[in-house]
């Protein structure tokens, strides 16, 4: 069996081992990068209006998410060797006007009340210590008539072959805390913990998704 894994130590990467991340996250998940921004438009349409991506990593979801969008992204990452390289990857994509990095916490998140059309978190959620808090602060700051896409997942065109292969590099990865992305009910439970009253939870062989309307 490959012993092949991405580091997801994220709170201890110092710039090289964020540079590793980066490239091991390029050579082993674009197709589920590409295939969730394309999932994303085919459902919600060519999204325009303000995005805010909560645990952005390297913003390599967020460079693909803009070019098919026209949003204009607020990418937050919370680890500073991580923004660091999100920054590189950002500028070398010339989008800087569009995409706007922000150092911050999830848990405080630092834009304003019906600040977003769209928020958009892939693949952190299972990092937040307080689920239940980060969920309030994402139903915060959308806007009324927003949408909230929580969670994780490959995104539906990705194939067997490469569902397969990225599924067990993500569960060696992620260790234990991969299980959280087989929790559908635990998932609905936070959500109407953080009261929100609008919502579905999209559970399939490709991912688990909170999907959020104010
Ligand atoms: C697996 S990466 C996902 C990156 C990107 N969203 C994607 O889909 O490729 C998760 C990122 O979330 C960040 N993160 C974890 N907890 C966070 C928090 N409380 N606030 C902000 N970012 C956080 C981590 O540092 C890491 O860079």
């Amino acid at each position: 069996m490959s012993k092949e894994y991405v580091p997801a130590d994220y709170t201890e990467m110092d710039i090289l081992k964020a540079k590793r991340f980066d490239k091991e996250v390029r050579k082993n998940f674009m197709p589920a990068i590409e295939s969730t921004v394309k999932q994303i438009i085919e459902d919600y349409g060519v999204l325009d209006g303000v995005c805010v991506e909560v645990g952005c990593g390297t913003a390599i979801f967020a460079i693909e998410l803009c070019k098919h969008s026209k949003l204009t992204i607020y990418a937050l990452e919370k680890e500073k060797a991580i923004y660091e390289i999100a920054r590189m990857n950002i500028e070398e994509a010339q989008l800087s006007d569009r995409i706007n990095l922000v150092l911050g916490d999830a848990h405080n998140l630092p834009f304003d009340d019906e600040f977003a059309d769209f928020v958009i978190s892939r693949g952190a959620y299972h990092c937040w210590k307080d689920k239940v808090y980060v969920l309030k602060e994402i139903y915060r700051v959308l806007k009324k008539g927003g949408i909230g896409f929580v969670g994780g997942g490959f995104g539906r065109y990705v194939t067997d072959e490469e569902l397969n292969r990225m599924k067990s590099l993500r569960d060696r990865s992620l260790k234990e805390d991969a299980q959280i992305y087989n929790s559908p009910d635990k998932m609905r439970e936070i959500v109407l913990k953080a009261d929100i009253p609008n919502f579905r939870i999209l559970y399939d062989k490709t991912g688990l998704w909170a999907e959020i309307r104010k």
